[in-house]
């Protein structure tokens, strides 16, 4: 049987880097997912890419950050599939610069997003896991969120406000039956630390125990565990996934 027959996931940010794989991880276990992105060009291709695969995969354009549009996407999954089971809030970007140097601008675009975008998402399939007294919410922080790192302000306050929002929707939700948990990434290998200087990357893989970044399945499976029935019992949780680099 597989891990997440027919259930319904929308997988914000869906179509590069842990997204992306995400998707395929959930769709090779039996779910249907939408992939919920701004990049309208790359998400139709990857409906296209894993359909080709014979998975079960939609795209719906949506910015994260634009409350109309997350509340547009919500009800565009509900009509296609009748239910949202699964919410991951995965969207996120970066806005680096040292804090003398950063613009409000910055400051607020990375709010915007990584913050605000996951609050718009919850409240967006709320009504759909109220109506079926059942679901899960996985959203993605980092372990600069915990930590803090040089360059990132923005990004770490977003961070850090979602492992605040992960624990009181926890509190707040579980009697409905709806799991709330994060995800607590190191540094992956994606397309958002292609920027990063070589340096910082390496002395992040030398503080890492197991000298290596992590890949995109490193991620997603934790997703996938936090998505599944197997976590039933798992709330408020934040789950790092960091090859050992806080511990
Ligand atoms: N950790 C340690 N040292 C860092 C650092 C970091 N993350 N970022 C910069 N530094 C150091 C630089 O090596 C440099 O040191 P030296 O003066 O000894 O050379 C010093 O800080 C100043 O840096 P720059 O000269 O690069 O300053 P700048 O103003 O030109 O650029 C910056 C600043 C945009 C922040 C740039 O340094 C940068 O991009 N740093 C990387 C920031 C980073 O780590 N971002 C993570 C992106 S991936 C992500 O966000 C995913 C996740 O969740 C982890
Ligand atoms: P990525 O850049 O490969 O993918 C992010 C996706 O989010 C892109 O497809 C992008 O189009 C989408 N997106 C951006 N703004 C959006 C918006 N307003 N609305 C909808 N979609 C939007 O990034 P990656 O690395 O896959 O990151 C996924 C998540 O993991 C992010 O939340 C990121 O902050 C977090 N993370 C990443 C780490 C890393 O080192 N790569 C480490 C820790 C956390």
């Amino acid at each position: 049987m597989s891990r997440l027959q027919d259930k319904v996931a929308i997988i914000t940010g869906g179509a590069n880097g842990i997204g992306l794989q995400a998707a395929r991880t959930f769709a090779k276990e039996g779910a249907h997912v939408v992939i919920a992105d701004f990049d309208a060009e790359t998400g139709a291709a990857r409906e296209r890419e894993l359909a080709g695969e014979g998975l079960s995969c939609r795209f719906i354009q949506v910015d994260v950050a634009d409350k109309d549009s997350v509340q547009a996407m919500a009800e565009k999954v509900v009509e296609a599939f009748g239910k949202i089971d699964i919410l991951i809030n995965n969207a996120g970007i970066t806005r680096d610069a040292m804090l003398a140097k950063m613009t409000t601008e910055q400051f607020q675009q990375v709010i915007d997003v990584n913050l605000t975008g996951v609050f718009h998402c919850t409240q967006g399939v709320l009504p759909s896991m109220l109506e079926a007294g059942s679901g899960k919410i996985v959203s993605t922080s980092s372990v600069t969120g915990i930590y803090g790192n040089i360059g990132q302000t923005n990004y770490a306050a977003a961070k850090a406000g979602i492992i605040g929002m992960t624990k009181t929707w926890a509190k707040e939700l579980a009697s409905k039956g709806i799991n709330v948990n994060a995800v607590v990434p190191g540094f992956t290998e994606t397309q958002m630390v292609e920027n990063v200087p070589d340096k910082v990357i390496e002395r992040m893989k030398a503080q890492v125990p197991m000298r290596r970044l992590g890949k995109p399945e490193d991620i997603a499976n934790a997703y996938l565990f936090l998505a599944s029935d197997e976590a039933a019992y798992v709330n408020g949780h934040v789950l790092h996934v960091d090859g050992g680099i806080m511990m």
